[in-house]
């Protein structure tokens, strides 16, 4: 089953591994469940079709994820169930979460308390949209025939390389080896390796530890469907056991509508109002151009031919954040080696490392016009890693050296929301941004190993 490095892609489900860019038409659906037995019947009948990360130039895809409510509603016990991470448990619209987070439950289509209970995922990517809708009525019709119903279903834009303010998106994820694509092999980035049990159940983190998970007694796997721990080999289950958490991991799922023309009507009036190029602003709101090129590379224009490139700190070229502004969207969501306590060291660098995410979204437009980011992000610590991004860098007016800014994207908006450019010799300030993202709903999936997958179709415990 492991391969040369270790990780069992084969066990793993290929969204750990690609964003699918090359199958650009793509459907989330999710579902609510009925009776346990007919959940489990309606997971047989997909999990035969769930793309791992060992497989290569796939003309559909299909990736599978429950949430907490979908575990115990399939049956599994709750002393099973305790064994995730109490994030997941919780739910992400838990009230203690969206405190947490600086959500706005009123404003949320779906994921809500009171609205249709969401308990599977299941995210279908293809090349055409004919391929994709036939492959979506064959989950359908597994779902009916195994009593679910429709929570919600959200339809993405056919892929294009840009986000809808306009900037190029998916440049920068941590660098994980064993999870690494054809390209990266070929050309390894310079960053600084991430560990997998950092994304991957059941490997490794970053502490040097096996991240915890679900790991069950031999007597309730009696036909040896999952993966085993052997005694001694785990700090937190020292006896070892049945891994129901091996090669999953956590995936969020967050709806983030974007006022498109209110981002380009405040960057204009702003612009003109303090002889700022608007283009710049913009920029300096995301870190990087339109194009990609970052601030810190091409400070002054955009320079297309800089638009992946990643290889850069904060630290040395722009420890004031003269180019990027300290606040900038990147610079918040991956401060890389501008952190206290020794900013430039391989020091900061690592405790970066301990707050990273996996992006995997893709955005829509919706018939009423509005566009944005169906975000997911994969991470194996939803409290140390994305909730941590978005509270702790995203959300905190004190980030850095700033004291009542937001994150110019995706802040909550508090009285005065302000956004700061250091220049020279003053730096500027732009006040009262308006909301440019909102949070339409939102779930906390656990995406499970193939194995486990199939474990949680038997009912064995
Ligand atoms: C609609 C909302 C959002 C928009 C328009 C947006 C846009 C962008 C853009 C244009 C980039 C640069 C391109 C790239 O590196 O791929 C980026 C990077 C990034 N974003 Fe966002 N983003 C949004 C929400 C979020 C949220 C909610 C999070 C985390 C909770 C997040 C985390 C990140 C991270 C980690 C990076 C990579 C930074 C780096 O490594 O340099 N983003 N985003």
């Amino acid at each position: 089953m492991a391969g040369a490095t270790g990780a069992e892609l084969d066990d793993m489900q290929g969204l750990l591994r690609s964003a699918f860019r090359t199958l650009p038409d793509a459907c989330f659906a999710m579902y609510t469940l009925g009776e346990a037995a007919g959940g489990r019947r309606f997971l047989s009948r997909i999990a035969g079709r769930v793309t791992s990360a060992a497989a290569r130039d796939v003309p559909v895809a299909t990736q599978v994820a429950l949430s907490a409510t979908g575990l115990r509603a399939i049956g599994l016990p709750d002393a099973v169930v305790g064994g995730f991470s109490l994030e997941f448990q919780a739910g992400i619209a838990a009230p203690q979460r969206s405190r947490f987070l600086g959500d706005n439950l009123g404003r949320w289509t779906w994921g809500m308390p009171g609205g249709p209970r969401v308990d599977v995922l299941v995210c279908t990517y293809a090349r055409t949209s004919e391929e994709l809708h036939a492959e979506v009525a064959k989950v359908d019709a597994a779902a009916a025939e195994g009593g679910g119903s429709d929570a919600k279903r959200l339809e993405t834009r056919t892929l294009s390389p840009t986000e809808p303010f306009g900037f190029l998106d998916g440049i920068s994820d941590p660098f994980v080896p064993e999870l690494a694509s054809r390209a990266q092999v070929a050309n390894p980035p310079a960053a600084q390796p991430v560990p997998l049990g950092e994304f991957v159940l059941g490997y490794r983190d970053i502490y040097g530890l096996l991240t915890q998970r679900p790991v069950l007694p031999h007597s309730v796997d009696p036909a040896n469907l999952l993966p085993t721990v052997p005694p001694g080999t785990d700090q937190g289950n020292p006896e070892g056991g049945a891994d129901l958490g091996r090669n999953g991991s956590y995936l969020v799922l967050r709806t983030l509508g974007q006022d498109t023309a209110g981002f380009d009507r405040y960057v204009r009036e702003q612009a003109s109002a303090s002889g700022l190029d608007a283009e710049l602003l913009a920029a300096k709101m995301v870190g990087r151009w339109r194009s990609g090129a970052s601030l810190v590379m091409s400070p002054d224009r955009d320079r297309p031919y800089l638009a992946d490139a990643n290889d850069f700190g904060y630290h040395v070229d722009d420890p004031r954040g003269l180019r990027c502004p300290i606040g900038a969207h990147v610079r918040r969501a991956n401060p890389r080696d501008s952190l206290d306590p020794s900013p430039g060291s391989a020091q900061s660098l690592a405790v970066t490392d301990r707050h990273r995410i996996m992006r995997r979204g893709r955005k829509f437009t919706d018939a009423d016009g509005t566009a944005g980011l169906h975000f997911v992000a994969l991470n194996a610590n939803l409290g140390r890693q994305f909730e941590f991004v978005q509270h702790t860098w995203l959300n905190n007016p004190k980030f850095g050296d700033l004291y009542d800014d937001v994150d110019p994207l995706v802040g909550p908006r508090g009285e005065r929301s302000v956004f700061t450019v250091p220049d020279q010799p003053l730096r500027r300030r732009f006040a009262d941004l308006p909301d440019f993202v909102t949070t339409l709903g939102g779930a906390y999936l656990f995406l499970p190993g193939l194995r486990a997958l199939h474990y949680l179709c038997e009912g064995l415990w």
